[in-house]
């Protein structure tokens, strides 16, 4: 292991609700202060604002979990692994900025405020995620003069797992499958294929990016993690459409019942509530075998985080 390398590492395999919650706020706070340091203000004519405003105060912020909790488990470089935090909630951010668009969801609320376009304009909110994204890529490469020490190999490994599922084979082709299926009939393994894109895509490589901070790690136990990232990231979506229809908007901090409203196809109009919430749990328990897999014993967060995408309220 190279000796400028901060590891981040813990010890426990599994862990109680106060300490995860300990856990999560710390790396919550984290992420938060990075965002803020790196989400510029002072660019022209308003675009910081709307930057920020898009990424700061607001969200569970599990992607970034996801990836410290990952290179926890892998032992890997602490300093890329917060970049790689910082990257994918931009690129999240993003997402969220053009989905809440008149021309794609047309929502008016977003984490408890109101959406980009609706305080600054469709305009802005349309360059405010063009930004974010471009800045998701220069946090990953950064500047020689800086004391990140990242090396070359890992940042070119990190920028390459986040184009491939911010792009059409992930979440932007699983949008333009969201927006294709309006008033559609998809059955499950269609619509399957388009949440493992739009938003399955994103969580999966969280975790990769968190093993790929690591070094050597052996190719069965990236595999074990990678599964883990991809039942974790359908259960996400799943608990999302059942959530867009079982909680209220001052919890949810977005609008409810628009699902339906928009006459999207989603698991709870696919497979109906129950069954949707049978689903989400198989999927979390899918996640937990895959962990086991690994052999890896400092899973204690991505456990954590595995239960909690499924118990969560909004
Ligand atoms: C919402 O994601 C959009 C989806 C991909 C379903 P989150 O539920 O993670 O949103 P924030 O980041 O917490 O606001
Ligand atoms: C959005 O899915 C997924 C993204 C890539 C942003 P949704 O449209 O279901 O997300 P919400 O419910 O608006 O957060
Ligand atoms: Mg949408
Ligand atoms: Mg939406
Ligand atoms: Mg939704």
């Amino acid at each position: 292991m190279d000796a400028r390398m901060n590891i981040c590492a813990m010890n426990a395999s599994t862990m109680s609700a106060s300490d995860f919650t300990v856990w999560m706020s710390a790396q919550q706070a984290q992420v938060e202060a990075r965002l803020s340091r790196w989400v510029p203000a002072e660019v022209p004519a308003g675009l910081g604002e709307a930057m920020r405003y898009a990424v700061l105060d607001g969200g569970k912020r599990l992607r970034p979990l996801l990836v410290l909790a990952a290179c926890e488990a892998v032992a890997g470089h602490a300093e890329a692994a917060l970049r790689a935090a910082c990257a994918v909630e931009l690129i999240h951010a993003y997402s969220l900025v053009h989905d809440d668009m008149p021309c794609m969801d047309n929502d008016v609320l977003r984490r408890g405020k109101p959406t980009v376009h609706v305080r600054y304009g469709q305009a802005m909110a349309l360059l405010a995620g063009d930004a974010l994204q471009a800045l998701a890529f220069e946090l990953l490469t950064p500047a020689v003069d800086t004391d990140a020490n990242v090396p070359a190999a890992m940042q070119a490994h990190l920028c390459g797992l986040l184009a491939r599922a911010a792009g059409a084979d992930g979440m932007a082709g699983g949008q333009a499958i969201d927006l294709a299926s309006v008033g559609q009939r998809l059955n499950e393994a269609e619509l399957r294929h388009m949440h493992e894109l739009k938003t399955g895509a994103l969580l999966q490589t969280s975790v990769r990016m968190g093993v790929a901070c690591g070094l050597d790690v052996p190719a069965q136990v990236a595999a074990a993690l990678g599964d883990y990232g991809a039942a974790l990231g359908l259960a996400f979506q799943v608990v999302d459409d059942v959530l867009d229809v079982t909680a209220d908007s001052a919890v949810l901090g977005k609008t409810a019942g628009k699902d339906a409203a928009a006459d999207k196809p989603t698991y709870v109009s696919v497979l109906g509530l129950q069954a949707s919430q049978n689903l989400a749990a198989q999927l979390s328990a899918q996640a937990h075998r895959a962990l086991d897999a690994s052999g890896l014993p400092q899973v204690a967060h991505l456990r954590a985080l595995a239960d909690w995408v499924v118990n969560r309220t909004h």
